[in-house]
């Protein structure tokens, strides 16, 4: 049976800060159920928060108030604490190993404004965003893999991983399957690490890869572990329309401006400070409110961002993925003309609660970083450029961590278990249900129904309509028996994790009668302290769903009412 210390699921930036110190002392394995590079920290484009004052004075205590406040205050302070006062060490070691980031004259790295970062405790917006022109992420993830191979890592590409396995509440190991062969395969490990990030494939507009199908999240709810805080899905204001794919807030960062069919700077009436640079949450309701009450560009459900007066060399060097993006998929030139945008699902603030270690309290052995854990630092609400950071900073603290435990403890049971039969009967289904057809109705059901306006009656259809899917796949078909790189056979594990997320998402969001953050309940428009300052854990009790809460931690600042 093969054997690793450690076993990370997920091959994205925090699953290989992970493997990189782990691997410093013992022996690390990280599946991957793409070619690793094709993770989907690829695709983070504008920037990694750090409050290096590069371009004027900053500090960690405004980064933290300012992710405190962007949380709408759900986040954990001690931790959000830990997040920002390590994150400028976390960008000096990047530097270190090589990453090419966008450079100033003096040769210090370059910084530019993002959503919700000021000086002062809000005063003005601050530049603390830093970047490697808009392919932040790819750099990151390509230097951090060079380095984690060169330290012998084994990377399993193109394995899925489809049962966790526990003896006795201790984790012993994990059965995947090869993608290329469809062999099963146990493997043996003293911890297992979920870094397998979001779920954003729920969803019809999104900016994450095919990868987004919340496949950690499953197998964690699996083994009876809750998820907290589900109900937040950030809405990233700027997707490109029709297409969703990520238009970095760095184009705002940079002086770009929203617009609506009048030509109208339309943020200066929802955020009158910070305008175009507000946090994620107040811009992609305002672009919506925009839409829905006729303004969207010819009445249609987009407007336009307009980069049109900024500097030629500006958009070709600094936004140069973007600018290629729209050139080429939507034949806009954006030095020239205007980009339709709408808002795309990005990323998910919940996930398994972990401490600032990476570790799962319920399962000795079990970790979780990245997008798919939820530590919390973004509460309600994450700010831009607070993702790329977090993975980086908790991603090398639970490899020391982990690293430290299993050098502390003996190799326990060798997991016993054979998921051929699972595969075989998947390969040998042969029920009336479709997969892709289920795909796209959840899908549809979780867009018109669980997006960024959300009601109890659309809540509690989609809960209705998604557990009717529940059932149908219980009796799929598949189309395809191959065994060689089997797209349909993924397809179905997929679609199962995600029906059983997507689940979870609208009970907990069905639970929480107030609004707050990237939860906007339009029947409890307001934010309710007294009764919600809590986290929601959900979690899997005999084949239901029950809710439970965790009291949020609030050290430096008392909630307040937020405004831009
Ligand atoms: O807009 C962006 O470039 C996204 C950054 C992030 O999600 O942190």
């Amino acid at each position: 049976m093969i054997r690793h210390d450690v076993l990370i699921i997920g091959a994205g930036i925090s699953g290989l800060m992970t493997a990189l110190e782990a691997s410093k002392t013992v022996d690390v394995g990280v599946l991957s159920k793409v070619h690793s590079v094709r993770s989907h920290s690829g695709a983070a484009q504008g920037g990694i928060a750090a409050s290096l004052g590069n371009e004027e004075e900053d500090n960690w205590e405004w980064h933290m108030f300012d992710t405190v406040k962007g949380s709408d205050y759900l986040a954990d302070q001690d931790k959000v604490e830990v997040l920002v006062r390590e994150a400028p060490r976390a960008l000096i070691e990047l530097e270190h190993m090589g990453v090419p980031f966008t450079r100033n004259e003096n040769g210090s790295i370059a910084q530019r404004f993002f959503g919700g970062h000021t000086r002062a405790f809000g005063k003005a917006p601050v530049r603390r965003a830093c970047y490697a022109s808009d392919r932040t992420g790819r750099v990151i993830m390509n230097n951090v893999y060079d380095h984690a191979l060169a330290r012998g890592v084994k990377v399993y590409h193109e394995h899925f991983a489809f049962k966790l396995h526990l003896d006795n509440r201790r984790v012993t190991g994990v059965t995947c399957y090869d993608l290329a062969t469809s062999e099963v395969k146990t493997i043996h490990a003293k911890a297992v690490v979920i870094a397998t990030g979001g779920m954003g494939r729920v969803f019809q507009t999104t900016s994450n890869g095919n990868v987004a199908t919340g496949d950690g999240l499953a197998l964690a709810l699996n083994v009876g572990v809750p998820l907290m805080d589900m109900e937040f899905i950030q809405f990233h204001p700027t997707g490109f329309h029709g297409l969703g794919v990520l238009v970095t807030e760095a184009a705002r960062g940079q002086g770009g401006i929203l617009r609506n069919d009048s030509g109208e700077r339309f943020m200066e009436r929802y955020a009158p400070s910070i305008k175009d640079l507000a946090p994620r949450d107040v811009v992609s309701r305002a672009i919506l409110t925009e839409i829905q009450e006729g303004r969207g560009i010819n009445g249609k459900d987009y407007v336009h961002l307009d980069l049109t007066h900024l500097d030629e060399g500006v958009v070709e060097e600094k936004l140069s993925e973007i600018t290629e993006i729209s050139r080429n998929f939507l034949d806009i030139d954006p030095v020239k003309k205007p980009i339709p945008v709408a808002p795309t699902c990005h990323y998910m603030m919940g996930g398994v609660p972990t401490d600032v270690n990476g570790a799962v309290p319920e399962i000795e052995g079990l970790y979780s970083v990245g997008e798919s854990a939820c530590v919390s630092v973004h509460g309600s609400n994450r700010l831009g450029c607070n993702s790329l950071i977090d993975l980086v900073v908790f991603g090398k603290r639970a490899g020391k961590t982990v690293a430290d435990y299993v050098s502390s403890i003996d190799w326990g049971y060798e997991p016993e278990y054979s998921g051929e039969p699972m595969i075989s009967t998947l390969l040998n289904s042969d029920g009336g249900a479709i997969i892709h057809e289920i795909r796209g109705e959840m899908r549809k059901i979780m867009t018109n129904n669980v997006s960024i306006f959300r009601t109890e009656e659309s809540l509690n259809n989609a809960l209705a309509k998604i557990r009717q899917l529940r059932l149908m796949y219980q009796d799929i078909g598949l189309i395809h028996r191959g065994k060689v790189h089997n797209m349909e056979l993924r397809e179905a594990l997929e679609l199962d994790n995600m029906l059983m997320v997507a689940e979870a998402v609208i009970f907990s969001a069905l639970n929480r009668e107030e609004s707050r953050g990237a939860h906007s309940r339009t029947d409890y428009p307001e934010r309710d302290d007294a009764n919600w300052l809590k986290h929601t854990l959900v979690k899997n009790v005999n084949g239901g769903l029950e809710i439970t809460y965790r009291p949020v931690t609030i050290t430096r600042f008392h909630p307040k009412e937020r405004k831009y």
